[in-house]
């Protein structure tokens, strides 16, 4: 379990505080969505989880260690937007395994090979990463991560800009890792990749304003809207048709659920 318990921030050379009492928990195997408007902390907070920037004001523990224990960086794994700015080799082998120096030979490969199947690229093992798309080079670098055998993994927008293609097969990733059993905090400014998150945490002048249940996710979408975070499409789409008394039990919000419940709306009409 990560905690983060009145953790308030104020970069050095600014004196704006950004994060303000901060109180939250992510639970073991679950998906959150930090969102916020921009400028509003959620990368700080990413940055702070990971040890990237140093916490002086709170406290931040990950199964009941303290963030500063060296114990709990080899727990915790973060990916940021843009996979240009976090490559640092050409060679796909020698990139991933830049961070697992000290480790065995065989173990390296064995590391290398199970995290390339994980995001889907095994067979690019030899590749350069300058050929890749923008979307493989991000899946690479879920990848560098997933090789390190995090428990707990932070994606900073990791799809923003990457292609609708690209960022579907990522969240088919970040799904298929679920339920392998990581725990991911997913930083997003993307409506629909709130879809794929178990709870939602607004965060709103430094602290979280409001924390959604997806499942409640249709009923309090306009907490989204009240704090100008954009509405996922498909709960757009479900709004108008409550507002067309057109009701549908949605439970996981993908389109294809949407679409079976409202041909079984039509089907029980045409009965009638
Ligand atoms: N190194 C820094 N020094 C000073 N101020 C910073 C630094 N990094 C970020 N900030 C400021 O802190 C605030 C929060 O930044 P942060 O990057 O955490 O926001 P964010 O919610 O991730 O924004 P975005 O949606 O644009 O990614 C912003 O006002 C930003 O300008
Ligand atoms: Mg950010």
């Amino acid at each position: 379990m990560i905690k983060v318990e009145n953790v308030s921030f104020k970069y050095k050379n600014s004196n704006k505080t950004i994060l303000d009492n901060l109180n939250f928990e992510v639970k073991d195997g679950e998906i959150i969505a930090i969102v916020g408007q921009n400028g509003s902390g959620k990368s700080t907070i990413g940055k702070l989880i990971s040890g990237i920037i140093k916490l002086k004001h709170g406290n931040i523990t990950i199964d009941g260690l303290k963030i500063k224990d060296k114990k709990v960086q080899d727990k915790i794994g973060i990916v940021f937007q843009n996979p240009e700015n976090q490559i640092i080799f050409n060679n796909i082998y020698d990139e991933l395994s830049f961070s697992l120096k000290g480790l065995e030979k065989a173990e390296i490969e064995s590391r290398i090979e199970n995290s390339l199947k994980q995001v889907g690229m095994l067979e690019y093992k030899n590749n350069d990463l300058y050929s890749l798309s923008l979307g493989q080079k991000q899946r690479i670098m879920i990848a560098e991560v997933l090789a390190k055998k995090p428990k707990y993994i932070i994606l900073d927008e990791p799809t923003t800009m990457i292609d609708s293609q690209g960022k579907e097969i990522i969240y088919k990733i970040i799904e298929n890792l679920k339920n392998e059993g990581y725990t991911i905090i997913c930083i997003t400014n993307l409506a629909d990749e709130i879809l794929i998150a178990d709870r939602t945490l607004i965060l709103k002048n430094g602290k979280i304003a409001h924390e959604i249940e997806n499942e409640d996710l249709i009923n309090k979408s306009y907490l989204l809207k009240e704090s100008g975070i954009k509405e996922p499409i498909l709960l757009e789409i479900l709004d108008k048709l409550k507002e067309n008394e057109i009701i549908l039990d949605i439970k996981n919000f993908t389109v294809d659920e949407l679409i079976y419940k409202l041909k079984g709306k039509l089907k029980d009409e045409k009965c009638n």
